[in-house]
């Protein structure tokens, strides 16, 4: 028999190609036999169409499609008709029609598969990952690359259209400091060395403006080995740019356009003003960290002031130590008890000693604490909280590092259980001024990278000065970071002893820097978006691994390949010189 070659896809045919002959090529999804005529769902990444057959008018059409199975690959030739009154299925695009088979051909089978082939399945998540190549032709999943692949057209346009030059760094490299472990890849030519997977282009990208390239992007792969959760993959993509000659606002406005450009392309949604933009300091005062979901208020409010002569012994205590109280308060609250006691929980499991509350009732306030609280400090309270009748407040007592980290999970989960938030609500803010060092014990580390420009003018304290960084936020996660750089090798050396950096160890690994900053290296910055992040709101993902095609499960492990797998071949381990030390366990 000879068969013509696909004209079109299932989900493109529509009433205008009635009488039409077209030859489709897809999946069965759901074979349904009434009375001797055959319906199957011919499914292919556009959609589905239905095909019928009858043992009447498809004689050696119908004999073939009683043999097909779920998940088979078929090729249908056939005429688009009409479908009668009563089998018009109006949840579909192409639901009106069918296709009448004429010839079929079954071009692979498909043995029983451990999942159905639909958007909502309850399936353990393990088992769709082992079985990805079968997860992904699910609707939806299959949808989420085809937008993934749009955005990052809509992001090589963008920055061809500002005369940007897209070029590649190299993924084996030497580490690029991003805060997270480096995977490393052994070399077989240099015994005992090893390249590292970039954790992000940074430093070579800063090497290119060197160059003079002035403006470079990449949509480029980075590796962490970090603990991961539902936005954190151990290899992920960023969209990573430089510019040369450029300040703080530069960089702002380009990276917002461009954010813009792409939540309008792909949801249609326009947004009219500049995205907010709020401190480091106010975002942690405000709500607790330095990524707030802006969707909704029940924001922290310091009340440490109206405490300091307290008689009540958990607050006095925490006092004395230079610690905070901050509060929490949700107006017109139907928290029952039962939700303020899991509440409580949840606050504990996140570092708090307690939840301290306030209940305002019709006859008067409730709470566990209020009987050790003066009347001038419940007159203070009420005045600097502006309580109502049904509202409710939340105490946080301790270090300051503490409360915020614990009101902050409190905050969120509230907003969560309260129906504060829309997954439709994008809600942009950038975070600014940024310290440049945090303090860990007696260390110093860098908020951002080392290679962050400090705010400090002419060098001073640098260890309490502010950073030239910047990151954007959406709905509490975040989305990318960027600064203006150091570009000259003094300053640069400065911060990489204050980091504790030795001089061998600068020279070690950042040697080529050091080199190139006193080389003629411009004024420079830029910013990395994470694509997946990203992703995750343009499809309304829960999690990463959802746009991530062959992810990796939460203990960085493929499923599908198994990989990370032992070498059993001896010679190469030999030949990159490794000698492997058993586990216990094996
Ligand atoms: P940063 O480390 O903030 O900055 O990374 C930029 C963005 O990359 C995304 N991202 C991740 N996405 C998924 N899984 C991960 N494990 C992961 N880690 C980071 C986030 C993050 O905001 N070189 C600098 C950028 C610059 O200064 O230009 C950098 O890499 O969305
Ligand atoms: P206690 O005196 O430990 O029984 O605590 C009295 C109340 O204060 C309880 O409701 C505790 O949940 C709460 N509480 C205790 N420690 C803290 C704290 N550090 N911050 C906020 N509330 C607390």
């Amino acid at each position: 028999m000879k068969t013509s070659a696909r004209t079109t896809y299932c989900a493109k045919i529509d009433e205008s190609s009635i009488d039409q002959r077209v030859t489709l090529t897809g999946w069965a999804s759901t074979i349904r036999d009434h009375g001797g005529i055959i319906f199957i769902d011919l499914r292919d990444r556009s959609g589905i169409i239905q095909i019928v057959s009858d043992p009447i008018d498809c004689n050696n059409a119908h004999m073939i499609m009683e043999s097909i199975r779920n998940e088979y690959v078929v090729r249908v030739e056939g005429v688009v008709r009409e479908r009668s009154e009563e089998s018009v299925n109006n949840k579909i695009p192409t639901g009106k029609i069918e296709i009448l088979a004429e010839n079929v051909e079954i071009l692979n089978s498909c043995v029983p598969i451990p999942f159905q082939i639909e958007d909502e399945i309850d399936t353990d998540e393990n088992i769709r990952l082992k079985y990805r190549y079968l997860d992904l032709r699910r609707p939806n999943i299959n949808n989420n690359f085809v937008i993934k692949s749009k955005v990052m057209q809509i992001t090589r346009d963008y920055f061809n259209d500002k005369e940007f030059i897209e070029i590649e760094t190299p993924y084996l490299t030497k580490s690029t400091p991003e805060g997270a472990r480096d995977y490393l890849v052994p070399s077989r030519v240099y015994q005992n060395h090893f390249f590292a997977l970039p954790q992000s282009p940074q430093i070579l990208k800063q090497v290119l403006m060197t160059s003079g390239f002035d403006r470079y992007f990449q949509i480029v792969r980075c590796f962490r080995d970090e603990d991961l959760r539902a936005d954190r993959q151990p290899e992920f993509t960023q969209i990573d740019f430089e510019m040369s000659f450029v300040n703080e606002e530069d960089i702002i406005d380009f990276t917002e356009n461009l954010l813009k450009t792409i939540f309008n392309k792909i949801l249609n949604i326009k947004f009219d003003n500049q995205f907010e933009r709020i401190t480091y300091e106010e975002s942690m005062e405000r709500f607790g960290n330095d990524r707030p979901d802006m969707r909704f208020g029940l924001e922290l409010k310091n009340i440490t002031n109206i405490f300091s002569n307290t008689e009540f012994k958990v607050f006095k205590q925490v006092i004395e130590d230079k610690g905070v109280i901050k509060c929490i308060k949700v107006e017109n609250s139907s928290l029952s008890r039962k939700d303020i006691d899991e509440l409580t929980i949840f606050a504990q499991e996140n570092g708090a000693k307690g939840l301290a509350w306030i209940k305002v009732n019709e006859d008067g306030l409730q709470s566990p604490i209020i009987k050790f609280f003066s009347d001038e400090e419940l007159e203070s309270l009420k005045n600097q909280i502006n309580l109502s009748v049904g509202d409710i407040m939340f105490f946080g007592a301790g270090t300051e590092n503490e409360v915020n980290k614990y009101l902050s999970a409190v905050r969120l989960k509230l907003g969560r259980d309260l129906g504060m938030v829309d997954s439709k609500d994008f809600k942009f803010v950038w975070i600014t001024d940024f310290p440049l060092f945090i303090k860990e014990g007696d260390n110093l580390n860098s908020v951002h990278h080392p290679f962050t420009l400090p705010k400090s003018e002419n060098g001073k304290d640098l260890i309490n000065s502010k950073s030239c960084a910047y990151d954007i936020v959406l709905n509490g996660i975040e989305l990318g970071g960027g600064s203006l750089r150091i570009h000259k090798r003094e300053l640069q050396e400065e911060i990489l002893s204050l980091l504790n950096i030795s001089n061998k160890e600068s020279k070690d690994n950042f040697g080529f820097l050091l080199d190139a900053l006193e080389s003629g290296t411009p004024p420079h910055g830029g910013l990395a978006l994470g694509l997946d992040r990203m992703l995750m709101f343009l499809t309304n993902s829960d999690s990463i691994r959802d746009v991530i095609a062959f992810p990796k499960t939460q203990k960085s492990s493929c499923l599908l390949t198994e990989a990370p797998s032992k070498v059993f071949s001896k010679k190469q381990l030999e030949e990159l010189g490794i000698e492997l030390i058993e586990s216990e366990d094996e």
